[in-house]
């Protein structure tokens, strides 16, 4: 799969919200550091943090087993399973909400938010 993905941190810093339809628009015509917006592809059996650090990208986790919510991401686009065995409440895994360290995207392309712990809602969760 193909990912494109945005950091959360520049959405508060622009006053933009994850349920923007043209977030990743506006990310693209914002001139972002290749560390906060950008591309890569995940291979075969990675994990989607496996990807991003293979990528160069230091994006955040503790645990790597699905029981902290650190490495929390938002699917914007595309589809990410959700393992059954994992910290996240249903009301947020509706909300695409997805963990990093136990899952990748399984469609072609998909639209990531990274460091999602700054979400009011997960960092109630952060351990
Ligand atoms: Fe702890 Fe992913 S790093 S849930």
């Amino acid at each position: 799969p193909l990912v494109e993905f945005l950091n959360f941190e520049v959405l508060e810093d622009h006053g933009w919200a994850l349920e923007d339809e043209d977030l990743f628009e506006k990310a693209a015509d914002a001139n972002l550091r290749s560390s906060d917006f950008g591309r890569f592809y995940v291979d075969p059996n990675d994990t989607l943090l496996e990807a991003a650090e293979k990528n160069g990208f230091a994006w955040p986790f503790a645990c790597r087993g699905g029981a902290c919510t650190n490495c929390a991401v938002a699917v914007v686009d595309g589809e990410m399973p959700s393992p059954a065995s994992h910290i996240l409440p249903p009301d947020l895994t509706e909300k695409g909400i997805r963990l990093s360290c136990i899952a990748a995207p399984v469609s072609d392309d998909a639209k990531i938010v990274y460091n999602l712990k700054h979400l009011p809602e997960v960092s109630e969760l952060l351990l």
